[in-house]
């Protein structure tokens, strides 16, 4: 029903008062009184776009993901990239990680490859992350500062948290002041599984490598951006975008065994490690690129739910502590976010191909389910949805480990300074330099050394190589 009237509330004389039976007013003030969802507790500035992953290598040795399997098959995705510590509404430049969250709808489902820029994380097990993250946002009392590393209470824990000096060294790097978000590296950062038809597993760790390269700003430059441009990062996006020059990335992958992995001199499963692309090299299987600009913010970028446990038969997670913790805590927080069980079914979160349960109700259900049967086993209804032990989701049938149930940390997690030497000897001498060490200089963010404050520096030589002066 059109409205007649849209300037004027419904007032009892021409100078008021307004009336109650307003309906028309109050329903839109209501509504708009409610436009406002919660923000999300991390990474909540962010910007996204939809395009297509395409499969130029199969994996099909090691996996029975379609995804990963039909070579040419394009997979429609949705990237978001994101800071970490600021609220929504904050600057885009600066000094901090950045989030890369790719949702792949492939034909068996959604799956969501939740990484970061930075190949490592600052703690080992889940049991830190509220703590890790309380300490990098703004501080309790004085509510500053916003979307910046650089304060007590973070350091406070990272300098009491050995675990976090390799993530802090690359953190502190050219990694974390990025050109352009066309420009970032993306990680996995854990070990996944890939599982082919017999159950076989082989662990994989995911790379993006971006076309245009790894390219950074010096700290100045950054300053200087932060204060003429808040959304720097989301307008690039969003002009290269519609200039058709659509950012691309490539997706290669290190795949390597239980038993070559029991060879590292270090876990895999501990996520402030890296494995060194000179113990196991990266294999480019497709590309990624970023062509469309999502229609409406809020429905899209703000909406979208990423979770590690969205997974495809075919892939699965490893024991690594801190995924398993996050195996939880995604949907856990998105329940309270997005208001309720039902958030899979709003447009940008829902799998592209068919799917069926028996989860039913609650908050804002959208789809209307016919017939009498919403439980499994049952015989009343033929086309009602049952597992499926041929085509459905498998776990690997991983042996437990020896040792007694407890709140431990496995000796093999203990090394915290062979890997962050090798980091920083990796770099070249300005991004030594950048990272306030080097030349001896010390800033509380890593300040310029001399003359190093040039133009873009599209410095970042180093990757995963890792072991290069070891
Ligand atoms: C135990 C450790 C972690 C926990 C408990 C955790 C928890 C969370 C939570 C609650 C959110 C907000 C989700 C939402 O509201 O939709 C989030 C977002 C995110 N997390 Fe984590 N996180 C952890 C570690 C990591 C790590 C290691 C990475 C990178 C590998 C990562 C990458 C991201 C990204 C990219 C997002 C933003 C997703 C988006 O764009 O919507 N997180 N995380």
């Amino acid at each position: 029903m059109a409205v007649a009237d849209n300037q004027n509330s419904l007032v009892a004389t021409p100078r008021g008062p307004t009336l109650l039976e307003d309906f028309i007013l109050r329903e839109k003030i209501t509504h708009f009184d409610h436009e406002r969802i919660p923000e999300r507790i991390v990474h909540a500035r962010g910007s996204a776009a939809h395009g297509y992953f395409e499969l130029t290598r199969s994996l099909k040795r090691y996996t029975t993901a379609r995804l990963f399997t039909a070579v040419g098959q394009r997979t429609p995705v949705f990237t978001r990239f994101s800071t970490v510590a600021g609220g929504a509404g904050s600057v885009d430049t600066p000094r901090d990680v950045r989030g890369f969250a790719v949702k792949f709808y492939t034909e068996e489902g959604n799956f969501d490859l939740v990484g970061n820029n930075i190949p490592v994380f600052f703690i080992q097990d889940a049991m830190k992350f509220p703590d890790l993250v309380h300490s990098v946002k703004m501080e309790p009392d004085r509510a500053f500062p916003q979307a910046a590393s650089a304060h007590d209470t973070f350091w406070d824990f990272i300098s009491l948290t050995p675990e976090s000096m390799h993530m802090i060294m690359w953190a502190m790097s050219d990694r974390t002041l990025p050109r352009s978000l066309r420009m970032i590296e993306g990680f996995g950062v854990h070990s996944f599984r890939l599982l082919d038809a017999k159950g076989n597993s082989t662990f994989v760790k995911f790379h993006w490598r971006p076309k245009l390269g790894i390219q950074s700003t010096v700290w100045d430059e950054a300053l200087k951006l932060q204060a003429a441009d808040n959304d720097f990062h989301r307008r690039d996006l969003f002009e290269s975008i519609q200039a058709g020059a659509f950012p691309e990335w490539e997706l290669a992958v290190q795949l390597f065994t239980e038993e070559q992995a029991e060879a590292f001199p270090f876990d895999h499963l501990d996520p402030t490690k890296i494995v060194p692309e000179s113990l196991v090299p990266l294999q480019v299987i497709g590309r990624m690129v970023l062509d469309r600009w999502p229609d409406n913010f809020f429905a899209e970028t703000e909406q979208v739910a990423f979770c590690p446990a969205n997974l495809v038969p075919g892939i699965e997670f490893s024991n690594d502590p801190l995924l398993q913790g996050r195996l939880f805590s995604y949907l856990d927080t998105q329940l309270i976010r997005l208001g309720g069980p039902n958030f899979h079914q709003i447009p940008i979160n829902q799998p592209k191909c068919p799917f069926a349960n028996h989860q039913r109700d609650g908050h804002m259900q959208m789809q209307v389910h016919k017939g009498r049967v919403n439980y499994e086993p049952s015989s009343l209804q033929e086309d009602s949805p049952r597992a499926d032990r041929r085509t459905g989701f498998r776990h690997h049938a991983t042996p437990p480990d020896d040792g007694a149930k407890g709140r431990q940390r496995p000796e093999s997690f203990a090394d915290h300074y062979s890997q962050p030497r090798m980091f920083f000897t990796s770099l070249e001498a300005p991004e030594q330099a950048h990272l306030g060490v080097g030349a001896g200089v010390r800033t509380v963010q890593g300040g310029d050394a001399p003359g190093c404050a040039s133009a873009w520096s599209a410095t970042c030589a180093t990757s995963t190589r890792g072991w290069r002066s070891a």
